[in-house]
């Protein structure tokens, strides 16, 4: 085959989009670089002797972590989430309805194959989870967004955009949102919101995904029910994850939602990767079944607020002087910086070189230029004192670019 042997790739090869972040945390490892880029979660928090107790379970069901799991989840660990979710869920999931997963990640990849065709439309937040995106695409789907406010996904517009996409012939199958603490955007979609998107996906034949990895982490307010809670039709699955309250290294997630959907999801993850560790599973359910995950949110989310804090402070100082816009989160990750005038392609290049690492807007956005002068600023990976040097660096490679903000 010689040169040629890009030949043997399928179309979706040929379109697959790598991911700049995961392609950039290659990067971000060099010494001195100071990174805002990833979506990781402080290692300091993470609950390493409690977590490593579970460990004795070698010595008693040894055998059992070893072997092969079923493909719906670990049953005790099925059974806790589906008690422990039942406040936000508005009731206790069945366990026909709820299968574990291999991270989140994998419910976007088994929604693909479950729901999405070649050609199918999926209505996205503009700006939206990259990575949702780029699953989304490697089934053939095509996209459609609606805007962003602070009050999350401008839902009102969802009608007359599916209206005129049917109208066209285009199939337009879901809705797909991140309804707390929004990666990239920070937003979290209001109460009447949530009841108004149940009722146009019934409206209009809709699937809801709503993703919620990071809904658990609020700093500030009261919980919101999930749009879940509010779908008496079953239109709305729900995905959740235990990489940003607990350990992406386990790499579990859960989905919840409609029986024949879930069951669905099940037979591809039949053929994606037979099950989920059933050792990480059980070393999960050992630490949650010991009440640990409980005590451990509130370490979480002080760790976090008192970030935030001080990135709030440290945008204030810095960048409010020079135009920079943004809205405080929350709860969740990341901030949403607008740049103003200033390409945020461009900034993060001259950030790299200051070595601070952030994330442009673009690639988080259905239309490019939607994200063309925004940025994604992480604050849980950094402490306090290197967050405010990270954004000390940027203010310095924004003014060699000698460009007003507004
Ligand atoms: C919105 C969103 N969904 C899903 C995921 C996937 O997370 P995981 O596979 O670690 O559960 C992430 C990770 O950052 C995310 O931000």
């Amino acid at each position: 085959m010689g040169n040629n042997w890009k030949q043997i790739f399928s179309k979706a090869a040929g379109s697959a989009i790598p991911s700049p972040v995961r392609e950039l945390l290659k990067v971000v490892n060099q010494p001195g670089m100071i990174s805002f880029a990833g979506g990781m979660p402080a290692p300091e928090v993470f609950p390493i002797e409690q977590f490593a107790e579970g460990t004795e379970l070698f010595k008693t069901q040894g055998s059992q972590l070893l072997q092969y799991g079923t493909t719906e989840g670990y049953n005790p660990l099925r059974e806790f989430l589906a008690k422990w979710t039942s406040p936000r869920m508005g009731r206790e999931v069945g366990l026909d309805e709820i299968l574990l997963t291999t991270g989140s990640q994998q419910v976007l990849d088994l929604f693909g194959w479950a729901i999405i065709d070649p050609g199918d439309v999926i209505v996205m937040e503009d700006p939206t989870y990259m990575a949702a995106i780029n699953a989304f695409h490697n089934h053939g789907a095509e996209f459609a967004s609606v805007r962003m406010d602070e009050g999350g996904m401008v839902v009102s517009e969802i009608p007359s955009l599916v209206e005129g996409l049917r109208k066209q012939g285009k199939k337009v199958k879901a809705i797909y949102t991140i309804v707390n603490f929004q990666n990239p955007g920070g937003a979290t979609m209001t109460l009447e919101r949530r009841k108004e998107l149940v009722d146009i996906a019934e409206r209009l034949n809709l699937t809801i995904f709503e993703d919620d990895p990071y809904g658990y982490v609020r700093f500030d307010g009261d919980h919101l029910p999930s749009i879940f809670s509010f779908d008496k039709a079953g239109n709305t699955i729900y995905a959740g994850s235990f990489s940003k309250i607990l350990s992406p290294g386990v790499r579990i997630g859960w989905v919840s939602g409609n029986k024949d959907i879930v069951r669905q999801m099940t037979i591809f993850k039949q053929t994606t990767d037979l099950c989920s560790s059933p050792i990480t599973q059980m070393l999960t359910h050992e630490y949650c079944r010991k009440g640990y995950l409980d005590a451990h949110l509130p370490n979480i989310i002080g760790n976090y607020r008192v970030k935030r804090d001080a990135m709030e402070k440290s945008f204030q100082k810095h960048l409010a002087p020079l135009g920079f816009t943004w809205v405080k989160p929350q709860g969740g990750f990341f901030y949403w910086l607008s740049t103003g005038t200033i390409d945020s392609n461009e900034l993060a290049k001259r950030a790299l070189d200051k070595k601070v690492a952030i994330l442009p807007g673009a690639p988080f956005c259905v239309k490019p230029e939607a994200g063309l002068h925004a940025a994604r600023i992480n604050y849980t990976f950094s402490t306090p004192d290197v967050i405010e040097e990270g954004v000390t660096r940027l203010v310095q490679a924004i003014q060699e670019m000698k460009i007003p903000a507004k």
